[in-house]
């Protein structure tokens, strides 16, 4: 599949709704495998444009967070380890991702995390409730470099604009990038954003990095590349 099928002609089918994500074929390992079997049916939600019943999914009410694009997992079974009193929905729509973080799920015996295999942007449209979410993590997301593919960052007006809907007063949204221009292009996104309030103390607008956030797959490797990361926290009014 070409990355600028988006392109329309004249005569052709209705546009396509630009992707933030480009879908991969992975290989699964086996233990991935026998995770997605195992625990997939108990850990992961279907898709469905219908809203959750957050009370309902974790048994408890509690503060929930969303996070998009969980990779492998590895940080959001930390987070969910270090935060029990908090619930998560992770989603990720790379299958091995998936699987991967299901092991993490039995391996540190956590209750606190479900997980959606679909585009972030549809579930947060179809299955999350307005003013529900006490926080969004959105860390390292696909930096699409080329200018031309600019139009696939997550992070944009609309987006965001949506997004805040769901967060509920107070709450927070979380963002972390290697790659200085989305940095940028997030700050002025953010900051642009009438609903957010940003909580950086420095006159950069970028925050510290909150303690609870670890060293993700992808910042590791783009610390080894020789990049900066930069943390954005802002706060719904
Ligand atoms: C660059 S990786 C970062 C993964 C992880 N957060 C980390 O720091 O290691 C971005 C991930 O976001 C996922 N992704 C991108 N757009 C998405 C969307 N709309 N919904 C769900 N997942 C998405 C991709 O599949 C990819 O695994």
């Amino acid at each position: 599949m070409s990355d600028d099928q988006d392109g329309q002609q004249p005569g052709q089918p209705p546009r396509r709704a630009i992707k933030s994500f480009v879908t991969r074929a992975g290989r699964m390992g086996t233990g991935q495998i026998k995770a997605l079997a195992e625990l997939g049916p108990k850990f992961v939600l279907p898709y469905k444009a219908e809203k959750l019943d957050l009370a309902a999914t974790f048994g408890r009410t509690a503060p929930v967070v969303l996070e998009i694009g969980f990779g492998m997992g590895g940080a959001t079974a930390e987070i969910a380890a270090t935060l029990p009193d908090h619930d998560f929905i992770g989603c990720e729509v790379h299958e091995p991702g998936v699987g991967a973080l299901l092991k993490l799920i039995d391996e540190k015996q956590l209750g606190n995390i479900r997980i959606v295999q679909h585009d972030a942007v549809e579930v947060l449209r179809d299955m999350v409730g307005e003013g529900v979410l006490a926080g969004v993590h959105i860390f390292f997301p696909d930096p699409w470099h080329k200018k031309r593919h600019n139009k696939r960052r997550l992070i944009q007006p609309a987006f965001v604009a949506q997004l805040v809907k769901h967060i509920a007063p107070g709450g927070y949204l979380h963002c972390a990038t290697d790659w200085q221009p989305y940095a940028e292009q997030m700050l002025e996104v953010l900051s642009a954003e009438p609903a957010l309030l940003n909580t950086a103390a420095a006159a950069t607008g970028y925050a510290d990095k909150p303690a609870y956030r670890p060293l993700t797959k992808f910042e590791a490797r783009g610390l080894r590349l020789g990049h900066g990361v930069w943390d954005l926290v802002f706060r719904k009014r």
